[in-house]
């Protein structure tokens, strides 16, 4: 056993902060990239050479030849999405017979997961979560009801028989809720239907090599292999520490990759923790710096703004630095990554947030109350940057300009660690690296 350790890349903010493209990127340096939570509710966008791909179960790593890539114990797969994404991923030229594995504990989501995740956000009227309607809430739930489906069952002869046992479970809860379950589709398709389409994906995922995640993480690491896990959502959308109950229902913080992969705590290597320049969040919940007005239009259509899973279009608005401090508490951040900051490169005035105005006092910490309500921000201003960075001009010229340069600096000194890495554009190549 040597002292090798597992990095980990988090989204800092409520998901889609560019971590695909960042995991692209860093794949070169690892032998082995996984996730460890969350499930088809992620969509990591990943560009290169004029192509681009969204990925939501498996890795991102998978686009550079020769790493393998695990989904872990932790994740949960929809066999119908996943073969639809590994097959996808074929026509394009990446074959993953060899480089996708997948863990035996990771459990399944059964099409009637997704229906009771339907069903639940009815239930929930104006509440409701605003959730990817991808049975991520009922399959955790069942997860920890100890009565879920794993991968590793798919194999067994009674599996049919434990499938249906979960389905009459759904069924019944349905029928208690007013969810019309005759008229249900999923992606366009007739419940009835897509259940077969399920089952083919069942069948499919039986070429692929199921793996003890936990024991293959661990002797790998033994090994020296350099392994990075691969964060999905944003740690303001854990389970614990988001704004509860608009949250996913998994640990997206750092220590979600212990139970997520079977790695101790004190296995963690780096953590990278990544940031957008602003801010965005789909669905519902309090969003303190959200803009309403034309600059808020503005992010969202420089930014493109709009969901990679489900096409919504993203809320945003300025960059949250007490939200964002307190995500890098919750995970040890040693490296910070901002990235679109490409987006407000013609913004004349950019404003952060540097602490909550609650209850006629100002603070710099979120409290209890920011789960539910919307805390005042008070803002500071910073003169915008007006400059674009042309690709390759860092490399000759070793610059980036001043205003920028003050704003990550305020950054780095408000969160106390340091952005090591700035994007500027989609592309894997869109990045300045700082000392
Ligand atoms: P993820 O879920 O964290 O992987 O992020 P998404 O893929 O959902 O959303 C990030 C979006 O921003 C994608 O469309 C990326 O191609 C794009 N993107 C990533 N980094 C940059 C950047 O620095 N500038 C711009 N303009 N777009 C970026
Ligand atoms: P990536 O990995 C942004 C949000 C949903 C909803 C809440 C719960 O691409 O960053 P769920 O379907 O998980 O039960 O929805 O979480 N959400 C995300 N928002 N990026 C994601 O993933 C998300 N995954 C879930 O919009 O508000
Ligand atoms: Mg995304």
């Amino acid at each position: 056993m040597n002292n090798n350790k597992i990095d980990i890349l988090l989204g800092l903010q409520w998901g889609d902060e560019g971590k695909g493209k960042v995991v692209d990127a860093l794949t070169p340096n690892y032998d082995i990239v996984t996730r460890f939570q969350g499930g088809p509710n992620a969509g990591h966008t990943i560009e290169f050479g004029g192509k681009k791909f969204v990925l939501h179960n498996i890795p991102s790593g998978v686009l550079t030849p020769g790493c393998v890539n695990i989904i872990g114990n932790g994740v949960i797969i929809e066999p119908h999405i996943l073969k639809g994404e590994i097959e996808g991923l074929q026509k394009a030229g990446f074959d993953l017979h060899d480089t996708l594995l997948i863990a035996n504990r990771a459990h399944l989501i059964l099409p009637t997961h997704r229906a009771m995740d339907a069903a639940n956000e009815k239930a929930l009227g104006k509440m409701k979560v605003g959730t990817t309607l991808k049975g991520i809430g009922p399959t955790y739930t069942d997860k920890t009801a100890r009565r879920g489906v794993r991968i590793g069952d798919i194999r067994s002869d009674n599996f049919r028989e434990k499938y249906e046992q979960l389905k009459q479970i759904h069924l019944r809860q349905i029928a208690g809720m007013d969810f019309d379950m005759q008229g249900f589709q999923l992606d366009g398709v007739d419940f009835a239907d897509y259940e077969k389409l399920w089952f083919e994906g069942i069948e499919f995922l039986k070429q692929f090599q199921f793996i003890d995640c936990e024991y293959y993480i661990n002797d790998a690491l033994d090994k020296g292999k350099k392994v990075l896990a691969e964060g999905a959502q944003g740690s303001m959308l854990d389970i614990d520490f988001g704004s509860y109950p608009f949250v996913t229902s998994s640990n997206v913080i750092a220590a979600g990759v212990c139970s997520g992969l079977g790695v101790a705590p004190s296995r963690i290597g780096k953590v990278y923790g990544i940031f957008k320049a602003y801010c965005t969040r789909v669905g519902t919940g309090p969003f303190p710096t959200e803009l309403f007005d034309e600059t808020g239009e503005q992010l969202r259509q420089n930014g493109h703004e709009f969901g990679a899973t489900t096409g919504r279009p993203r809320r945003c608005g300025w960059l949250d630095l007490p939200a964002l401090k307190y995500a890098v508490m919750l995970s040890g951040v040693t490296d910070l990554m901002m990235m679109k900051s490409d987006v407000m490169d013609d913004f004349e005035i950019i404003k952060v947030a540097t602490s909550y105005r609650y209850q006629g006092q100002e603070t710099p910490n979120l409290p209890f109350a920011a789960c539910t309500e919307t805390m005042e921000p008070v803002y500071r201003e910073f003169p915008g940057w007006k400059e674009k960075i042309e690709d390759g001009k860092q490399k000759t010229e070793g610059r980036i300009s001043e205003a920028l340069e003050a704003y990550i600096k305020f950054i780095e000194e408000y969160v106390g660690v340091p952005i090591k890495f700035v994007s500027y554009g989609p592309d894997r190549t869109q990045n300045i690296l700082r000392p």
